[in-house]
């Protein structure tokens, strides 16, 4: 099929590549096991798949629906309802934008990790066992902080200055197909493991004493889900939408929006079944949070022995793969604003500009993540807690999650704030201004029947909303308490 200006997905096996390859990222690879250990297993796993049912789809719906129903970006397509509701979409803008600025630094991070494996296979560094040692040496080594953020920055423009069949689509037709080969392979000789079982009864065995916790309780649970659930579908800021201009009429939407949600929770569960039996059979911790993908596994990696350099390199090889299939749509919510813009004002695009212009700033906007350690303290750039005069870990003095660190901070703004922002607003408009129906009518074109239609009927007036309130709550209550 001959692209048009905008772009258009090639098939509609490519389109679900390219949106599964969206959602599956370092969210399900990283995010979903830390988050599960720290949360009670099964109970998190309960809670995660109800919120991807009652809420996860209708917005994934609503979103692929305005998206092909305008032919637009996240901007236009709320522009083409009323001008004044285009800041929804700019909300979308400027969180993929910030998200961006922290993703690449950890996909470059992953890209460390992955060259190091490769090059202790090949005898020439003694990588694995450096364990654990080598994660505080990787973020005050700047150069190479700098230079792997930088390479994965480049990586995403190249794809997405490829254009959508040419460059996003291609790429995930390979990578996507080859991640879940590879994940698979690891599952299955993670299996083969003395001791695996343990990380299968944390994930499995009914078990709700969390809720009991008084630091986490059922609210805490329900809001990590919840956040997770969110992010992992690569909801709430647009992405979606532009994926969904590119689509064909003649295509299910319906079917797409239960495809992509029932993949990348497949992918999650089972990337949970790769990471918990590991450390659960090398006796490393799955409770310790954000450091089990860098850290643990190196761990892990490190006990398995003969075998672990290339388990390791694999490993990280597909996180690489799932990072970059998600980075690349976070890029290309922001390029296609301006490609539609560009047409708009009958000009001719030029997206390899608008792409590499974007990569750039992002770039910028990316160092203080990149320089100031994580918030280690003492690096070449100082971490908010720092800038604000707060001794690192002291609580009663405003030492929060948001200011322990550039990423976190990053993230409490675009993931805590901007996306249930983004997705409270368009639900209330899909449920209240347009109606559900716009959706319906749009995904009944060619003859399409929809199903459930009072089911998200309820979920777009309703479960939607009151869900989002309750995140935003919880992000502003972490804020200042
Ligand atoms: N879903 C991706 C992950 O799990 C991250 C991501 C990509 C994303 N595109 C997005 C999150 C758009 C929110 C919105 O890692």
């Amino acid at each position: 099929m001959q692209e048009n200006k905008r772009g258009s997905w090639g098939s509609n096996f490519g389109f679900l590549m390219a949106a599964i390859g969206s959602a599956v990222g370092l969210g399900n690879i990283w995010g979903f096991p830390y988050k599960m250990g720290k949360n009670g297993g099964f109970a998190f796993l309960i809670i995660y798949l109800l919120l991807v049912v009652f809420v996860g789809i209708a917005i994934m719906l609503g979103e692929l629906a305005l998206g092909r129903k305008t032919g637009l970006a996240a901007v236009g397509a709320y522009g083409e309802f009323s001008k004044k509701h285009k800041w929804v979409g700019y909300l979308g803008v400027i969180s993929a934008f910030v998200i961006l600025a922290f993703y690449c630094v950890l996909g470059g991070m992953v890209m460390r990790y992955m060259m190091g494996f490769l090059l202790q296979i090949l005898g020439l560094d003694s990588f694995v066992g450096q364990g654990s040692g080598f994660f505080g040496f990787l973020l005050y080594d700047h150069g190479g902080m700098l230079f792997f953020f930088g390479l994965f920055m480049i990586i995403n423009m190249l794809i997405v200055a490829g254009g959508v069949q040419k460059g996003i689509e291609r790429f995930s037709m390979v990578g996507m197909p080859a991640l879940f080969v590879i994940l698979l392979f690891v599952v299955v000789f993670v299996a083969f493991q003395p001791g695996a079982i343990e990380g299968y009864k944390f994930m499995l065995k009914p078990n709700l004493d969390v809720f009991s916790n008084p630091e986490i309780g059922f609210l805490g649970v329900l809001k990590a889900a919840a956040g997770q659930m969110f992010f992992s579908l690569s909801l709430g800021m647009g992405a979606m939408i532009t994926y969904g201009s590119y689509l064909s009429k003649k295509e299910n939407l319906q079917r797409n929006a239960l495809i992509i949600p029932f993949a990348d929770t497949l992918i999650a569960v089972l990337a949970g079944f790769a990471v918990m039996p590991a450390c659960a059979a090398f006796g490393v911790d799955y409770g310790g949070g954000p450091g089990l993908l860098f850290v643990s596994m190196h761990t892990v990696f490190e006990k398995m022995g003969n075998f672990g350099a290339f388990v390791g390199f694999l490993f990280y090889f597909l996180v690489f793969i799932a990072a970059v299939t998600s980075s690349i749509s976070l890029l290309e919510v922001c390029t296609a604003n301006r490609v539609d813009k560009a047409i708009a004002k009958g000009k001719e695009p030029n997206r390899k500009k608008i792409t590499f212009i974007y990569g750039a700033i992002i770039f910028i906007v990316g160092l203080p993540v990149a320089l100031d350690a994580l918030g280690s303290g003492g690096s070449a750039i100082k971490a908010p807690y720092e800038i604000l005069g707060i001794t690192a870990g002291d609580v009663a003095a405003g030492f929060r999650v948001w200011n322990d660190c550039w990423l976190d901070l990053y993230d409490a703004f675009s993931e805590g704030v901007l996306m249930p922002l983004g997705a409270l607003f368009m639900s209330f408009l899909i449920g209240w201004k347009y109606k559900p129906s716009t959706v319906f009518d749009e995904c009944e074109q060619n003859g399409n029947k929809f199903r459930g239609k009072l089911f998200f009927t309820l979920c777009f007036k309703f479960v939607v909303p009151v869900a989002m309130l309750f995140v935003l709550w919880g992000q502003v209550k972490d804020f200042f308490f």
